[in-house]
């Protein structure tokens, strides 16, 4: 019989079972819990697992290497890994896939779109995208350079929005994303800061822990969203950011 992903990381660690990996135990513990469940409940149990890390690191804080609140969060990510596809697709330049008209758009229709934004939250604020955001999502060169790096077809989910990091201190707490964004798709629109610039995504990598990524402006960071834990270190005060987000799901759905 094939082993899948998780009974093999599992088997791989049987002689672990002391007090020296206890991110491990937790993933073990939530694993045992997640397989009990229907799938309404594993949805709910996703998402209360979501608010834990959420409450965990306010204003995307990240706790120390060692503590209950750090192994918390590493044994999340490990049990989100082995639920759902995890980690960093790509953070490359776009100039080579010829889609800068819709990146200038992209800015054109953000700052429209800026007016109408939600302030519900209280970390940053979104909108959703527009018919300029639909077109970047439905590029056939994105969509071609998505699926060679994935090696499985794609679609845009119909959910896209701008991010804009423009509050004092803006930020967000980690978290993992829903569905619409299985895959998240992001290039960053606009970023500018007069005295330091101090905000960068945070990929919560389930075996390395929190790594710093920087979207430089020409590039284009696609990420396993719903199977990783991330969020966006505070801005600086005089730091601002404007975010194009564009969720993809795969074609094919596993039942
Ligand atoms: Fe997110």
């Amino acid at each position: 019989m094939m082993m899948n992903r998780k009974d093999w990381y599992l088997s791989n660690q049987s002689g672990n079972d002391d007090n020296s990996n206890v991110p491990l135990q937790l993933c073990k513990i939530y694993l045992s819990k997640y397989k009990e469940l229907d799938n309404k409940g594993k949805l709910e149990f996703k998402t209360y697992l979501n608010t834990v890390v959420s409450e965990l690191t306010p204003s995307c804080k990240i706790p120390k290497v060692g503590t209950t609140s750090y192994n918390n969060i590493q044994g999340i990510a490990l049990f989100f890994s082995m639920v759902a596809k995890s980690g960093l697709i790509f953070n490359d330049s776009y100039r080579s896939l010829n889609i800068k008209q819709h990146f200038n758009d992209c800015i054109d229709e953000s700052a429209i779109m800026r007016s109408s934004r939600s302030d519900r939250n209280e970390t940053f604020r979104s909108t959703y995208g527009g018919e300029a955001s639909l077109n970047f999502s439905s590029n056939a060169n994105l969509q071609k350079e998505l699926e060679d790096k994935l090696g499985f077809e794609v679609i845009n989910s119909g959910h896209n929005s701008y991010l804009y990091y423009d509050k004092e201190c803006s930020s967000i707490n980690m978290h993992v994303d829903r569905k619409e964004y299985e895959i998240n798709v992001l290039v960053k629109l606009s970023h500018t800061f007069k005295n330091g610039q101090r905000s960068k995504l945070i990929l919560w990598d389930s075996n390395l822990g929190p790594i710093e990524n920087e979207i430089p402006i020409g590039n284009v960071l696609a990420f396993h969203a719903n199977g990783t834990i991330h969020g966006r270190l505070e801005c600086a005060d005089d730091e601002k950011i404007t975010l194009l987000s564009m969720g993809f799901v795969p074609k094919q759905i596993d039942l």
